[in-house]
């Protein structure tokens, strides 16, 4: 069977039908591409942990199509969860809430609570309505590789083990949703992401940031140190460094680079300098330069304001 296929509505529909009955099937969302399963159904849900090869102890995110249903899947919605809500759904925002009982304790990796989003992509809202359930979906990428921004991505990856792949296209953000987690009242952001914290606390004021050097326990395992890693070392570039003659390097560049003398392919994150742009290109990038079978990769840091403060996060990540 030939399982990438363009996501028209019958292919959706066919998609729908395999995750209805019990399978795996990659879809595109604003951010990035999803491995989706019943998120109600503990076999299919095992299924994702295999085919990324994903530690149990990683919780997946749940998505829905409809703001109503967060009640059938959470207890307790604090005001601002709710604010939130209708302030960015659907968009790319993740909220950590109590979880209810219908959700299996392997979605979550036995937490009492579950992270929930519903996607602003209208594929993806299709196949979650049309499948009649929400879907439990982590990025569509071996545990701590790249995420897929394309669905080549997704089947170079993972092609053989899915049941099938919906092409919507390149991703619009290109970096994962943010996630805030209420769990313990306040809001906490676990994730940097697409949505920016600036637009968070435009709507509910200041939240607290958990990075992994605050020392606090790990809450969220995309807060590792190191994820979202090309298989080329990955170096970031900062005033000391020095680019090695005997070796083959890449570029990743924020905007046109300066110099190009000491590397043997650039990728430009956005030639005019805009971090919407760059966010949406910076994975799909650095699939490039890793596919260049290069001995090193050197990025430019950008600007940590906005969206650069998630592409600063996913390069440190890389390159630690
Ligand atoms: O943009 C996205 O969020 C994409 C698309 C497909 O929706 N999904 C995604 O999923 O990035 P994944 O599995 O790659 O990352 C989910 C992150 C993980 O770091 C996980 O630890 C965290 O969400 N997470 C999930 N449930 C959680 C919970 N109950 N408490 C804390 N963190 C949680
Ligand atoms: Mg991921």
């Amino acid at each position: 069977m030939k399982s990438l296929v363009p996501a028209t509505r019958s292919n959706i529909l066919k998609a729908a039908e395999i995750i209805k009955s019990g399978g795996v099937v990659s879809f595109p969302t604003e951010t990035v591409y999803g491995l989706g399963a019943d998120a109600l159904n503990s076999d299919a849900v095992a299924r994702i942990f295999e085919i990324k090869n994903r530690p149990s102890f990683d919780p997946l995110i749940v998505h829905i199509a409809n703001i109503n249903d967060i009640k059938k899947i959470c207890h307790f919605i604090p005001k601002a969860a709710k604010k939130l809500m209708l302030y960015f759904w659907p968009g790319p925002l993740s909220i950590v809430l109590k979880k209810k009982s219908v959700i299996p304790d392997i979605v979550t990796s036995g937490l009492d609570t579950v992270a929930v989003r519903m996607p602003n992509n209208h594929i993806a809202l299709q196949l979650i309505m049309k499948s009649n359930t929400a879907i439990a979906a982590p990025s569509a990428n071996p545990f701590g590789y790249l995420s897929p921004t394309n669905a080549a991505h997704v089947s170079l990856q993972l092609g053989t083990k899915l049941d099938l792949i919906l092409d919507g296209g390149s991703t619009k953000y290109g970096i994962e949703s943010t996630i805030v987690s209420f769990n313990h009242g306040n809001p906490v952001i676990l994730r940097i992401g697409s949505l920016p914290i600036e637009q968070i606390e435009s709507v509910i004021g200041k939240v607290q940031i958990m990075t992994s050097s605050s020392g606090q326990k790990l809450q969220s395992p995309g807060q590792m140190a190191r994820h979202y890693s090309p298989t080329t070392p990955l170096k970031l570039i900062t005033s000391k460094t020095k680019f090695p003659s005997d070796k083959s390097s890449g570029l990743l560049a924020f905007r046109s680079p300066r110099t190009s003398k000491h590397f043997k392919t650039i990728e430009i994150l956005s030639k005019k300098g805009d971090l919407r742009e760059a966010a949406a290109n910076l994975f799909g990038c650095l699939h490039r330069l890793e596919r260049k079978k290069l001995d090193i990769i050197f990025a430019e840091p950008v600007p940590e304001t906005g969206l650069g403060r998630a592409i600063m996060d996913r390069l440190r990540r890389a390159a630690a």
